[in-house]
């Protein structure tokens, strides 16, 4: 567990996220209690709207103020980010510095990212201050991710965070990754009301979320091994790629080149009449398939293949990724068809997560929404990848 392995923190958290234990999701088809399993160590619940996020705020529907600003820094995993909101939920500044450690070690190394994350934070920080003209003596609070992520990661941030709150007297709001990549669509879709659907597609989480409203969540769906992005960036690495920008982003763009009904790979878990996903599966199949054709993918980068190896790739990266999301449509119409069950005032369906970053899942799942009569929310691709501003 994450936080087990954090510090004791000073001063105390409020957190944002003790809000999702507050009222106890209605138990559903035997899945989990959303989050709960990754929020061990939750407190109690503050009352004071300083001590909650400005999306959870937002989403709150409390009267928010111009005058109160928000420092947010994030470091659950490869990202050191930071951002300054104001109290209406405006965005005053962001910065981000990515690290490239994937691109070398096909994954991220804990170790080395905290490193990273430590050479950069002091950076970025300041960054997203000067860029929104203000200094740590104007803030009202500094909000942080406390989890899920890679805890050597986490902690960059949450000491950055103290150190701040410690000198200029601030309070921590902490806030928990996956209910911040939901809750940011409501800063970008002011109309986004309760109850909604959400999907949260990441490199190491897919859930499947009824928000029935701010802190009450019903998790319909999960992923039962590996999330869709570890999927696509293990893939995008398999097949060569340049994936010093993302393993998702790269495949994504070789997909545009290929035919996504060359090969046949196997939807997962059709038999399995639930919203939970598999990825593992999938992954082998590209990993067989590369080998069976005798793609040198390891040694010959795309850019020196020849034009038939491309075109075998390009293929394999669009049935990859047509499957991949033929998988998240399945699951997603059914947990529609539940969500409207238990409410059938939902309008909105919210897709976040750096996976729904990507055109093609955007547009299959748009679909889903309208074939359901309800609108799909997708923050724009900067606030669904990792970000200071959730
Ligand atoms: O939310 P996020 O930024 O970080 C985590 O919380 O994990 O998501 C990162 C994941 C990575 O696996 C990355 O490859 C994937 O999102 N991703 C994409 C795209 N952009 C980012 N996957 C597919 N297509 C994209 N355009
Ligand atoms: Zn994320």
């Amino acid at each position: 567990m994450v936080f087990t392995l954090l510090p004791a923190l000073w001063p105390p958290v409020s957190r944002a996220t003790a809000f999702l234990l507050r009222t106890p999701p209605k138990p559903f088809r035997s899945q989990h209690l959303l989050f709960r399993s990754l929020l061990t160590s939750a407190s109690s619940p503050s009352t004071s709207p300083i001590h909650r996020s400005l999306v959870t705020m937002a989403s709150a529907g409390i009267p928010t103020r111009r005058d109160l600003l928000m420092l947010g820094i994030e470091t659950s995993c490869d990202d050191t980010a930071a951002a300054v909101v104001r109290g209406d939920g405006e965005i005053l500044s962001q910065a981000i510095s990515s690290q490239v450690l994937l691109v070398k070690w096909g994954g991220v190394a804990p170790k080395m990212a905290e490193e990273a994350h430590a050479l950069a934070i002091d950076q970025v920080v300041q960054k997203a201050l000067d860029d929104a003209n203000v200094s740590e003596s104007d803030l009202s609070a500094v909000a942080v991710t406390i989890g899920p992520g890679l805890s050597l990661c986490l902690r960059v941030g949450v000491h950055k965070a103290r150190k701040i709150a410690k000198v200029f007297g601030l309070p921590i709001v902490g806030v928990h990754h996956m209910e911040a990549h939901a809750l940011v669509s409501r800063l970008v879709n002011k109309d986004l009301n309760y109850p909604f659907l959400a999907l949260l597609i990441s490199g190491g989480h897919n859930l499947l979320v009824l928000a029935q409203n701010l802190g009450e969540y019903v998790q319909l769906g999960t992923t039962i091994d590996d999330a869709i992005g570890e999927a696509y960036d293990k893939a995008a690495r398999w097949l060569g790629l340049d994936i010093r920008k993302g393993g998702g982003p790269a495949l994504e763009e070789l997909a545009l080149e290929g035919d996504p009904n060359s090969i046949n790979f196997t939807v997962p878990l059709r038999q399995h009449k639930d919203c939970n996903f598999s990825y593992a599966g999938l992954k082998t199949q590209v990993r067989l398939t590369i080998e069976s054709r005798n793609l040198c993918t390891d040694d010959i980068p795309i850019s020196s293949a020849t034009e038939e190896d491309r075109q075998l790739r390009a293929n394999i990266a669009a049935s990859f990724q047509r499957i991949a999301v033929l998988h998240l449509e399945d699951r997603c119409q059914r947990a529609v068809e539940w969500a409207l069950k238990m409410k059938p005032s939902i309008k909105n369906f919210v897709v976040s997560g750096g996976v729904a970053s990507n055109q093609y899942v955007r547009t299959r799942l748009n679909h889903i929404a309208e074939k359901n009569g309800l609108q799909l929310v997708s923050p724009p691709p900067s606030l669904c990848t990792d970000n200071g501003v959730s």
